[in-house]
């Protein structure tokens, strides 16, 4: 604790020269920076001047140490397949994929969509990008071709960089057709690069798809890390938002590197002879920050599993545990309650006893998952790490630091170094000990978003002008007399559905695009296992509608739009929303309906109160 808190300190009272000294000590730099920080709110430049290399800070760094033979990536397919990739290998890997790029004409600043499943192939077409200052935007291979063409056109992608397929529950899952859908409008994409992993029947477009390894014969190994500026662009990643268009979020590389193998390091306490598995998807942050570019830049072996957790049966996890010897496990809340419900005897036929850390990430960890977590899987002897972030973060923000800070289930603790949380009432005014309130950052730290891209007003409006000077998370907190943060959920209209990220404009504007829709309003409901279900109200056109053959249509629809992941656990169909006189959608009523069936608390400005009634006293009709 002394040691946490002498640390925490010093990045206090002095930022500038706490961060120069992280960065001079954890990352290689071409040239070094001439201011550390240059802040003009919302705007800020981190190691202003400096020129690094993300990718070579993840791989050529060390290829010239011991690390050179030592395991990058291994990977296990869901079928049972395996590849090691050491630095070595990795390295000569991204470099011959990279110069296969250049060679096509593609240079910093362009910009590339990476749709692929979870294989070894797809942080090597991020780091090949990185290496040469191409932009990348990875969207999660759950997402729809509706979710992804907007994605593209979003971002003016010139290239597509996708699979045929990939592994999940024993069947194929196919990527390419969902291109192919896509890029029906989106003529901005020059090459769609083509990753054989199944084997399965795909269809070419001629003079638009490649497939890699057809463009691997002519790839060299001679093609260096382009030296970038600290703020060049490293990758957009599409969050949802209060509105029914996803954000762009941007993420630069000198400071967000610096960052991510900082927290790498005093997060996982890690050390060199480990095992470290992050069971994230690489589409959303924590697989960017904590499967790829930390661990990479960290030295560390990161492990990849392709597919589910359940299959061929609810023991996957624990049996890639034992047969790799993990030491380091970092997974999400709603992982583990699904797996609490398949019972004991699942892990309980496993030797997890090479586990030494356990990670929670993505929403608050309820009690009786922490207390499975603690004695189940860390058999009471693994340290839980709660980590608080988000993808506008970058990086882990508020997580006990192993050894150092003690834990209380529910709580993240205490924040990072650098980093400077606080919680205010509605007008930005401190709220006192354990008082719920918005929780913001007061100060800008190093891997923060810089931007939404193209959008640079929604970013200010969004996130800097509730208080002035401070990034506004979207969450409600609390702290307690021990100064630890426990964190309560979203503010706004975000629902946070299996650690997914997910608005409920997006769902709505999804299904008012259907033709039976005339309306319809989402909440999140709570559920068991998913942490929040998607629940919607629907009015419909005027029509002779089979309300059961209806909902399963909505169901799809939303699927279809948005990614399987989307998929309503409930339409109820209504004859009215409640709404305020002005006409706003009351959605708090409605949360209130699907969380207890009743409706308590001011209604005063609602429009009719018999359709609150009426909704409140009807059941899931679906
Ligand atoms: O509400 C918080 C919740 O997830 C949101 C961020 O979602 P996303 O950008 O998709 O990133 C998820 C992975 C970093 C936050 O605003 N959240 C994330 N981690 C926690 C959490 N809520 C409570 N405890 C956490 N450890």
């Amino acid at each position: 604790m002394e040691g946490y808190l002498d640390l925490y300190r010093r990045a206090e009272n002095d930022p500038d020269a706490f961060w120069a000294e992280v960065a001079e000590r954890e990352i290689h730099w071409f040239e070094k920076w001439s201011q550390v920080l240059d802040w003009k709110p919302p705007t800020a430049r981190w190691f202003v001047g400096a020129r690094t290399n993300v990718a070579y800070n993840c791989l050529d760094r060390h290829i010239a140490t011991h690390r050179k033979n030592k395991v990058a990536i291994l990977f296990e397919g869901e079928p049972g397949d395996q590849r090691f990739l050491t630095y070595q290998e990795l390295h000569r890997l991204v470099v011959r994929f990279a110069s296969v790029l250049k060679s096509r004409g593609y240079k910093a600043g362009d910009r590339a969509i990476v749709y692929m499943p979870m294989i070894p192939e797809l942080p090597i077409a991020m780091l090949a990008c990185a290496r040469l200052g191409i932009i990348h935007s990875v969207v999660f291979g759950g997402f729809s071709a509706e979710a992804l063409k907007a994605r593209i056109q979003d971002l003016g992608a010139t290239l597509v960089i996708t699979a045929d397929g990939g592994y999940r529950r024993g069947k194929e899952v196919k990527l390419k057709p969902a291109v192919d859908e896509a890029l029906t409008e989106c003529p901005s994409v020059r090459d769609v690069i083509v990753y054989k992993r199944t084997g399965s029947e795909t269809i070419m477009q001629s003079g638009r798809d490649l497939w890699w390894h057809d463009l691997d014969q002519h790839a060299t190994e001679d093609c260096p890390a382009v030296e970038l500026d600290s703020e060049h662009p490293l990758y957009v990643l599409y969050t949802s938002g209060t509105t029914g268009k996803p954000k762009g979020i941007l993420h630069t590389t000198g400071g967000y590197l610096t960052y991510i193998t900082a927290t790498m390091k005093w997060v996982f306490d890690l050390r060199e002879e480990d095992t470290y598995w992050c069971s994230a998807d690489i589409g959303w942050v924590t697989g960017h920050s904590y499967i790829v570019y930390g661990p990479l830049s960290a030295g560390a072996t990161t492990v990849m599993y392709e597919g589910a957790l359940d299959f061929p049966a609810f023991d996957r996890w624990w049996r890639v545990i034992e047969k790799y010897r993990i030491n380091i496990f970092y997974t999400s809340p709603t992982a583990i309650r699904a797996l609490i419900r398949q019972g004991d005897h699942w892990p309980d036929s496993h030797d997890l006893s090479s586990l030494r850390l356990l990670g929670s990430v993505g929403e608050p960890i309820n009690p009786a998952a922490w207390e499975w977590y603690h004695r189940v899987i860390g058999k009471e002897r693994c340290p839980i790490i709660d980590t608080w972030w988000q993808t506008e973060t970058g990086g882990i923000m508020i997580s006990p630091m192993p050894g150092a800070v003690a834990a209380k289930p529910g709580s993240g603790t205490l924040p990072m170094p650098g980093v400077i949380p606080d919680i205010v009432d509605l007008n930005g005014y401190e709220v006192g000990t354990d008082r719920e309130g918005y929780l913001i950052i007061r100060r800008p730290w190093p891997s923060m978003a810089r931007t939404i891209w193209g959008d640079p007003e929604r970013f200010k409006e969004q996130y800097w002008t509730r208080v002035p000077g401070a990034y506004f998370t979207g969450d409600a907190a609390r702290r307690d007399a021990d100064g630890y943060f426990w964190i309560l959920g979203r503010v706004d209209d975000v629902m946070n559905v299996s650690g997914h990220r997910l608005s409920t404009m997006e769902v709505e504007s999804a299904l008012v695009k259907h033709p039976a829709v005339a309306e319809a309003a989402v909440v999140g409901k709570p559920h068991e296992i998913t942490g929040q279900a998607v629940c919607c109200f629907v009015t419909l056109k005027k029509g002779d509608w089979d309300h059961e053959k209806l909902g399963q249509d909505l169901r799809n629809w939303v699927a279809h739009e948005i990614g399987a992941f989307a998929r309503p656990n409930e339409i109820r169909f209504t004859d009215a929303l409640p709404k305020t006189r002005s006409g706003k959608i009351m959605r708090r009523l409605l949360r209130e309906i699907v969380t207890n069936n009743t409706v308590a608390g001011d209604v005063t400005t609602l429009e009719d109160m018999s359709v609150v009634t009426k909704l409140a006293s009807q059941h899931d009709e679906d």
